[in-house]
């Protein structure tokens, strides 16, 4: 319960079709808590007698009198309720009624009713609401896998009134199903479910089940973690491709994913028992020293209650170690990638400090200053063409330049004017990257990027010749 104090939303105050009685329309409490259905006799001329107030409940049906005041003969109330309803201060003018512990069945309508001289009876009424805050529970359905929508998460929100409205979040595909349940004490059931096809990805995704109703202050949120069963998924891993003879301690793991857990795992070689040489513990299985023995298909099969699965893999005993120079080959390929990718990263940096410095001009614009670079660039171009240790495979490439070329060439130029690279270098490298990049420098954004490229090689050189 949001609070054990006075609860009640007051929309409006209205003068009721009886001029002098005033009450409010429309009053709305929590079950368990207190509200007061406030009442006055409204008479600024004085003229008119009061004599007895009532408080009736359901006045166009049951009638039910609750409370009577009378200053000659005191307060009565003629239904018992467990003193749970009482006049807030009994007097002609003020028939507040204020009642506590609210239960569902007070709802309703009550009439305050002013018997008076010369002008009779008196009345206005109110509609009580009593309002229920639900019950929340959120839950996953625990289902196997299959290929059919199926409920894989409920969500309630119980005996609320008025029903709560829910909602579902998170990324798993499916539709939600809605159950309104009406209880015989006014209040509702809301039931929601969440179907989705159970496949076994979807185990231990979580949904969001989203409670809104009025006595909450903000939603309610249930994550709920979803419990898709499934056989086990099985792949074999570990095999390098390099087994060979006499190749000291070779191993291949059974990698599963199950639920609920796998409970055995078995290893075959070629459909049947496995050779001496091999050890099989659990999902691992161990060859100490290689042997033309182990030449063959080994096959896990892996189960659990729902079923098992198996997979295999061909191994292939090789004579000798395989070629050391593809090893040495990638692991060098690798090493220098590295190193490149690193000086790449350099020489970005440093692009884009100068870049910055050169206070964001537009690149590849013409004033005098590049003009005269671009000129220089053709003569030290021929000056590249004839060097003697220049790779000939490359000559074909060293072709006149696009008009875009010579723009970043240009814009190279003004970069070179606050590097400190000897210009030779700076020409070599530039010739053997534009090679390459020629062809998509039309875009103007890829030509900032070839820049920076360019810029960067300039940087690595440097760091290689130094
Ligand atoms: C109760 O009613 C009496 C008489 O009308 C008034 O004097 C008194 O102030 C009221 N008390 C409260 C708490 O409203
Ligand atoms: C190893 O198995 C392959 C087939 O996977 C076969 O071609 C090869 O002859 C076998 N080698 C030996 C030494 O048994």
């Amino acid at each position: 319960m949001p609070s054990m104090e006075l609860i009640a939303f007051f929309s409006f105050l209205a003068v009721a079709v009886a001029q002098h009685v005033k009450v409010e329309p429309a009053v709305f409490g929590y079950v368990g808590n207190q509200v007061v259905l406030r009442c006055q006799f409204v008479d600024p001329d004085s003229n008119i007698e009061v004599t007895q107030v009532t408080w009736v409940k359901d006045p166009s049906g049951a009638k039910q009198n609750l409370a009577v005041h009378n200053p000659q003969y005191g307060t009565n109330y003629p239904v018992d309720t467990n003193q749970r309803i009482h006049f807030r201060n009994a007097s002609l003018t003020d028939a507040s009624l204020v009642i506590d512990r609210l239960l569902m069945t007070d709802d309703g309508i009550y009439s305050c009713e002013f018997a008076t001289y010369p002008e009779g009876n008196q009345e206005a009424a109110t509609n009580l609401t009593v309002l229920a805050e639900p019950r929340i529970s959120g839950n996953p359905m625990p289902v196997n896998s299959g290929k059919s929508p199926v409920p894989v998460a409920s969500c309630i929100a119980a005996d609320g009134k008025p029903p709560a409205s829910i909602i579902w979040r998170g990324t798993v595909p499916g539709n939600t199903t809605m159950e309104l349940t009406q209880n015989a004490d006014g209040t509702t059931t809301v039931t929601s479910q969440y179907q989705a096809v159970p496949s076994s990805e979807l185990d231990g995704m979580t949904l969001e089940c989203v409670v809104t109703h009025r006595t909450l202050e903000r939603p309610d949120v249930i994550n709920i973690a979803l419990t898709i069963r499934y056989p086990p998924i099985v792949t074999i891993e570990g095999y390098d491709d390099n087994w060979y003879l006499d190749r000291e301690h070779a191993s291949l793991t059974c990698n599963v994913k199950a639920n609920p857990a796998v409970t055995s795992y078995r290893w075959y070689m070629n459909g049947g028992d496995l050779p001496s040489e091999v050890r099989a513990m659990g999902h691992q299985l161990t060859v100490d020293q290689v042997t033309y023995q182990v030449n063959g298909t080994f096959s896990c099969e892996a189960s659990n209650i729902l079923g098992k699965t198996k997979d295999s893999i061909n191994i292939f005993v090789r004579e000798h170690k395989a070629a050391v120079t593809s090893n040495a080959g990638a692991i060098a390929g690798g090493v220098i990638g590295g190193i490149l990718a690193l000086l790449l990263l350099a020489c970005l940096a440093g692009f884009l400090l100068q870049r910055r410095r050169r206070g964001g001009e537009a690149a590849g614009s013409y004033d005098p200053k590049t003009r005269v670079f671009g000129d220089g660039n053709g003569a030290a171009r021929a000056d590249f063409t004839y060097r003697p240790d220049s790779d000939s495979e490359k000559g074909p490439s060293l072709e006149p330049t696009t008009p875009t070329t010579t723009v970043n060439a240009a814009a190279e130029m003004e970069n070179l004017l606050q590097s400190p690279a000897p210009m030779d270098n700076y020409y070599q490298d530039e010739e053997e990257e534009e090679d390459e990049k020629v062809p998509i420098s039309s875009d103007p954004t890829t030509e900032d990027d070839m820049e920076s490229q360019r810029d960067g090689s300039i940087i690595s050189k440097k760091a290689v010749y130094v």
